[in-house]
């Protein structure tokens, strides 16, 4: 296993460019099995997630290829079962039920399980597809779907669940009738899997809004997609220039999407500006803490909240977080505390009382964000900071070492 090791306290300058979304990739790469040709996606971030998607997508019965940041994916005979070996290793690997049972009327997929940061059930999905016509049974550690031609009907989520309303979009698109979906997510991500299915030759409106209606058509071709920009990476490099003192420029910044990120920054007193898709971005005098509260889309994203807590941990006066999307989204917090934070915890409330600094330690990864905010309180300590368990880290950041040392910061990976 590998570590991560950081000589925090250099002051970061100089540009970085952000990769391809993850979690946009994720849905487009199980979008592919609806495809009747090749698709070719551009931008695709090289990630141990999306290689996991890869070989399910092999086991599932499709080509893939992955060149630089250039994937095809050629479907061929399409079989129905996710063993537990892949799905065990990635949640996201449930978006295959949908573009399944659209396609071949039955599914075998191993249920996710819980995960570091809570139990995450997709009973949100199951019983939105059984309203299309899907039945389905849960038997060892499996969720078994059947369904005939599934059917178009009208759901309103319980919750705007991200996942729940990605598998339905995909479902949706090839079933017999209109979809309407209310309640559904507004996340840029789903935005990017509804264009990427038009672009097969889907007909989705609404996306971004939280009525999505989908007239089904009897079948998908294959295409070319760009995916979209990782917000929440650039998320991260934005927090990673400011908590070190430096400027950055963020290259390839999806400055939209990031805006109730962008807005509690500048509360807390980051300087940011939009320029030709770049953020430029630096410190506006003293940073404050503030109070933020985790929503759906377009609240402040559950992606971004331990690296703003990390943030917090160094600003003046006390910011008062809550976790709404997450029960167990703070397993950051007392490793934070062993760099010398001062956060208290109530529930899914932590208190953050800024300190003039952190000290540097080792560390342990739980969860992606939770890595990512260790990440940065490392390069904000005085001293070394080894963060251990980073596999979490490359499920989602591609290139971070090399990302952060191009811009001065002191970084390396030594085994564990
Ligand atoms: C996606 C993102 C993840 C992000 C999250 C919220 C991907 C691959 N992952 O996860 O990075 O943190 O959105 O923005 O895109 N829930 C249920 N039943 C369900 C489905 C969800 O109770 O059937 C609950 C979950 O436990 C959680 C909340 O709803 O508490 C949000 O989950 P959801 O929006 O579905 O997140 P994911 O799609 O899992």
């Amino acid at each position: 296993m590998d570590k991560l090791c950081i000589e925090g306290g250099r002051a970061l300058n100089g540009t970085i460019t952000v990769s391809g979304s993850k979690n946009a990739a994720l849905p487009i790469l199980f979008g592919c099995i609806l495809a009747q040709g090749t698709v070719r996606l551009s931008n695709v971030p090289r990630l141990r997630d999306i290689s996991t998607t890869l070989k399910l997508l092999e086991i599932l019965g499709c080509r893939t290829t992955f060149e630089g940041n250039e994937v095809t994916v050629r479907p061929e005979k399409i079989v129905p079962e996710a063993p537990y070996e892949l799905v065990k290793t990635m949640r996201a690997s449930v978006l295959c039920l949908g573009p399944l049972l659209a396609l071949l009327g039955q599914a075998k997929v191993s249920l996710p399980g819980g995960c570091a940061i809570g139990a995450r059930p997709v009973n949100l999905h199951l019983s939105a597809l059984e309203l299309m016509g899907a039945e389905f049974e849960l038997d060892s550690g499996y969720i078994y779907g059947r369904c005939d031609k599934l059917k178009g009907a009208h759901i309103t989520f319980d919750f705007p669940t991200v996942g729940g309303t990605e598998n339905l979009l995909m479902a949706a698109a090839l079933a017999q009738g209109e979809t309407v979906l209310e309640n559904s997510a507004r996340e840029p991500e789903v935005v990017d899997l509804a264009n990427f299915l038009n672009a097969m030759g889907a007909k989705i409106t609404g996306q971004g809004t939280s009525i999505i209606r989908i007239q089904g058509v009897s079948s998908l071709t294959g295409t070319d997609y760009r995916v979209m920009p990782d917000r929440i990476e650039a998320g991260t490099y934005i927090v990673a220039g400011v908590i070190t003192g430096g400027e950055v420029v963020i290259q390839d910044c999806p400055f939209q999407e990031l805006d109730a990120v962008t807005y509690k920054l500048r509360e807390m007193g980051v300087w940011l500006e939009e320029k030709d898709g770049c953020a430029l971005v630096k410190r506006h005098g003293e940073l404050v803490g503030v109070d933020l509260v985790t929503q759906p889309f377009p609240g402040f994203p559950t992606d971004m909240q331990a690296q703003l807590m990390t943030l917090m941990c160094l600003a003046k006066g006390t910011g008062v977080i809550e976790e709404k999307i997450f029960e167990n989204r703070f397993m950051h917090v007392q490793e934070l505390v062993r760099l010398g934070a001062d956060i208290r915890l109530k529930g899914r409330t932590a208190v953050v009382r800024g300190v003039p600094k952190l000290v540097g330690a080792p560390v342990m990864a739980s969860d992606l964000r939770a890595s990512a905010s260790l990440v940065l309180a490392g390069l904000a300590a005085q001293g070394k900071t080894e963060v251990l368990r980073i596999y979490h880290l490359d499920r989602g950041y591609e290139n971070l070492e090399a990302k952060l040392a191009g811009v001065g910061a002191r970084v390396w990976r030594e085994k564990e």
